[in-house]
């Protein structure tokens, strides 16, 4: 039986998608695997909205934010019966191998399909949250943090044109990774994340000081995990005595068109995803650690908590005391 391998998209969409399922696809015709979209995630695997890749599907891919192979999230898949109808649905096109870019939710799931039906998969970690354990990079991350680069950039003009605090939230879920880094790089005052413990009196000791020495405006970024945006905007009106405004920067944060480094990490996450499947591993995670390109087992990936680094931790603490 002739290889094909069918490339989907899951969970929140993220910068990088596209030119990653663009080059799995090319990269898998060049070794003669035929390949294939699915449409709208684990939807579109049980409903069977399942194409063989063309010109024409290929179109945008590279540029393009978000997916173009849309997502969907879709509890019928946890269901016996609809886990077998995907089966079916790759069995009758002889789809033997899967690539999904995506989250860890929509690893387990596929290794729970893997467990059903042996249906080799290869994982690569696309999420603007950085929050995949076992990797330093997720497809999305640097497209998004350019994002919020440029938002803090603009209001920071208008906070000093008003003599203003504003509190910035930006996403990330339960992690802090986009709040740190953004707050590090966007020289914020204050920045509060659900991995650093914050004292908000020191914080308050440390910036009347500032203020008495002639600070004007600040900026503030919080982590949505943390949930402190309104509370932390009222209470730079009353502590600080500034006039504060809230911005919360949504869903701007997951589009845009891929940056080159995302398109790069792409291709590098797709080729090695191929690779892999061709290779015979079943069910790895593509990861990027230490500036190599690797894989991990699902087993490895799934359960762990992801970790931050020290570096960041250790630059943000001083900004949530
Ligand atoms: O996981 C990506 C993410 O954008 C998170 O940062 C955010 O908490 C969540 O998805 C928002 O989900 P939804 O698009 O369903 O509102």
């Amino acid at each position: 039986m002739s290889d094909a391998v069918a490339i989907m998209t899951s969970g929140g969409d993220a910068a990088g998608m596209n030119p990653a399922a663009l080059c799995a696809a090319q990269h898998a015709e060049r070794s003669g695997i035929k390949p294939y979209f699915i449409y709208e995630g684990l939807r579109g695997l049980i409903d069977g909205d399942i194409h063989e890749v063309t010109k024409e599907r290929t179109r945008g891919l590279l540029y393009t934010g978000g997916t173009l192979l849309r997502s969907a999230r879709s509890k019928r898949f946890f269901e016996e019966k609809y886990r077998h109808q995907a089966y079916e649905n790759l069995r009758q096109r002889g789809i033997n191998k899967l690539i999904v870019i995506g989250g860890d939710g929509s690893f387990r799931a596929l290794n729970e399909f893997y467990n059903d039906f042996q249906v080799p998969f290869a994982g690569i970690p696309a999420t603007i949250d950085n929050d995949i354990p076992g990797t330093e990079y997720c497809l999305g991350v640097d497209t998004c943090q350019n994002i919020i680069r440029t938002s803090i950039d603009s209001i920071r003009d208008t906070a000093v044109s008003f003599n203003r605090a504003f509190v910035i939230e930006t996403m990330g879920r339960h992690c802090g990774y986009l709040a740190m880094t953004s707050a590090l790089t966007s020289g914020a005052e204050i920045c509060l994340v659900p991995e650093i413990d914050y004292d908000l009196d020191s914080i308050a000791e440390r910036l009347r000081l500032e203020i008495e020495g002639g600070r004007k405006n600040l900026i503030a970024i919080v982590a949505e995990g943390v949930r402190m945006g309104d509370y932390l905007c009222n209470w730079i009106n009353d502590s600080l005595k500034m006039d504060a405004r809230l911005t919360v920067l949504g869903h701007i944060q997951r589009g845009g068109s891929p940056t080159v480094y995302d398109r790069m990490m792409a291709f590098k996450f797709a080729v090695a995803a191929v690779e892999s499947l061709k290779a015979g591993y079943t069910n790895q995670i593509m990861t990027f650690k230490e500036g190599q390109i690797g894989m991990e087992p699902i087993e490895q990936v799934a359960g762990k908590k992801p970790v931050m680094p020290d570096l960041i931790l250790d630059l943000c603490r001083p900004l949530a005391h």
